[in-house]
């Protein structure tokens, strides 16, 4: 789909930001947040009508495109969002790598081919969105790449060994990026946000129903996270909680780092 022209060009005003997972939950509040604040977006996720429907409600603010991926084909993603942009005089300034899913149950029950699809939509798909954006952005030294996390990644809960794996390496890699190129000499900047419990269709897969038991009463909107989200993008932060009071489990596990596990494993259990 083409891009209005205002979003074309290295000098692109309106700037754009590209978003994976934009059909639902927190991608498409950043999405929303990021046209109210006049940029641009790409969107991408599997379910074409959800984002061309979004599209077109954020056309009204500012120019939207849509491209249709499976993030599980992690070797197509270069080739075919470099070729997507180069095709319409696109020129991200952001890349929000958002999308992902989840699984709730003991290991045992994760077969293989389970952490095998973690991995590549909720890790490897960021790597290879990241690599086929950042030699532009080092280029041009301007960009921002802002990776979604999760809560997860800080003490390993119950049920989450795949999923909590997969985002722990997400973290991981924007760390090493951005050692790699600071921002102050390579005009790029890069973020993890980490949420806690957020109401999204994210925990409508069915293994989830005994956590949402025990978790509902905390769950946050998807805006507030993509508030922060956004925020990066003027106030650039290596990482950011929300809510912000939940790294409080930093400090009890930099204390005691078996107490923080002790509060995370009951926190995280399976309610009956
Ligand atoms: N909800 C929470 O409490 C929570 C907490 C911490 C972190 N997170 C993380 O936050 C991110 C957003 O999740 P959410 O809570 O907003 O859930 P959501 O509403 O289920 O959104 C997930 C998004 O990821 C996309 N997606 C999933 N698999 C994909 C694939 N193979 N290819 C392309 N796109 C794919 C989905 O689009 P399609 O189905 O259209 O492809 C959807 O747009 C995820 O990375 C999740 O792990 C969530």
């Amino acid at each position: 789909m083409a891009m209005p022209e205002a979003a074309r060009s290295s000098d692109s005003v309106p700037p754009l930001a590209i978003v994976t997972g934009a059909s639902s939950g927190m991608g498409r509040s950043i999405a929303l947040e990021l046209a109210r604040r006049g940029w641009a977006t790409l969107l991408i996720a599997r379910r074409t009508a959800l984002l061309e429907a979004l599209a077109s409600e954020l056309r009204a603010s500012a120019p939207s495109a849509i491209l249709t991926m499976d993030l599980c084909e992690t070797g197509a993603i270069v080739d075919t969002v470099r070729g997507f942009l180069a095709a319409n005089g696109l020129v991200p300034r952001a890349l929000f790598n958002n999308a992902g899913f989840g699984f709730y149950g003991p290991f045992l029950e994760q077969p293989t081919d389970l952490h095998e699809r973690l991995w590549r939509v909720n890790y490897l798909a960021a790597v290879e969105m990241t690599r086929a954006v950042l030699p532009g952005m080092l280029e041009r030294r301007k960009g921002h790449v802002i990776n979604t996390a999760s809560m997860s990644t800080k003490v390993g809960p119950w049920g989450h060994a795949g999923y909590a794996a997969s985002k722990a390496a997400l973290v991981s890699v924007t760390q090493g990026l951005a050692a790699e190129h600071p921002a102050r000499a390579s005009g790029v900047h890069f973020s993890f946000v980490n949420p806690g419990i957020v109401r999204t269709s994210y925990f409508e897969a069915s293994s989830f129903a005994p956590l949402w038991k025990r978790v509902a009463k905390r769950a946050i909107a998807p805006e507030r996270v993509a508030r922060a989200a956004v925020n990066l993008l003027e106030r650039p932060r290596l990482q950011v909680c929300v809510p912000w009071y939940y790294r409080a489990i930093d400090a009890i596990d930099a204390v005691s780092p078996a107490l923080a596990h002790r509060i995370v494993a009951a926190e995280s259990r399976p309610l009956p």
